[in-house]
């Protein structure tokens, strides 16, 4: 096989504000290969529950109404549009109720159980892939031959939260942006299922202090040393 066709999985994992998504999909874009944004799934799925007025403890319709949606990603578009009911979703993803109540989503146990599925089919269609989320390197790509774990403190994330926000036009209370932050974290690192966690054969990255930049290109170096990538 031509090393530009030998399947490469590279996941990212890490707290949201670390830059995951920014850094994943440059990685990807420097390196030729896809990109995939695991959060939007779970955001679509939250999306979804609010849309169709779903109760969130009632797991089994909420699974269904998502697989029936049937969530995939237009890879003619950069980045990928994320599709439910063949329809973009995107534009929904960010909203404030989404964000809400995602964490609380992404800890339906059956939920996940159809995320890694269709996360695992879309890496078997798109082998040569930057991945990126909270479970990519634990639990969904244990294999995969190149793992990052990004991180930053909970006061750098909550800063450049309140930056995005700003120039969103919102005038965010900092405070509160933090005690937000250090609350996802707590939620999504004490889930039973694909906990927020850094792989034992992760490499961690503190991007606390970093320029967006160097911290891409400190990645693709690394890349690039440990397995050689063509493009
Ligand atoms: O990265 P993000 O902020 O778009 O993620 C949205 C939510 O989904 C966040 O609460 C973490 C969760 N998530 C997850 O549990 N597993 C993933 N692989 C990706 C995201």
């Amino acid at each position: 096989m031509a090393s530009s066709d030998r399947p490469i999985i590279i996941t990212i994992d890490g707290p949201a504000g670390t830059g995951k998504s920014s850094v994943a999909r440059q990685l990807a874009a420097r390196l030729g290969l896809d990109f995939l944004d695991t959060g939007a799934m779970y955001r679509a799925a939250a999306a979804i529950a609010i849309d169709r007025g779903l109760d969130l403890s009632d797991h089994q319709p909420l699974v269904q109404a998502v697989a029936d949606a049937d969530l995939h990603f237009d890879w003619s578009t950069d980045p990928p549009a994320l599709l439910a009911w063949n329809q973009s979703i995107d534009a929904r993803l960010r909203d404030a109720d989404v964000t809400a109540i995602v964490s609380p989503v992404a800890s339906i146990a059956s939920l996940r159980r159809l995320m890694v599925q269709e996360q695992r089919l879309i890496a078997a269609e798109h082998p040569r892939l930057v991945t990126e989320g909270r479970d990519q390197g634990s639990v969904v790509f244990p294999d995969a031959p190149v793992k990052f774990y990004l991180d930053a403190s909970p006061e750098v994330r909550a800063v450049r939260r309140v930056q995005q926000l700003r120039q969103a036009g919102q005038a965010p209370d900092a405070e509160l942006v933090l005690a937000d932050i250090v609350a996802r974290d707590a939620s999504d690192s004490a889930r039973a299922d694909g906990p927020l966690v850094c792989p034992s054969d992760a490499i961690r990255v503190d991007t606390s202090t970093i320029p967006f930049d160097r911290v891409v290109d400190e990645l693709e170096r690394l890349v690039r040393e440990k397995i050689g990538v063509d493009g």
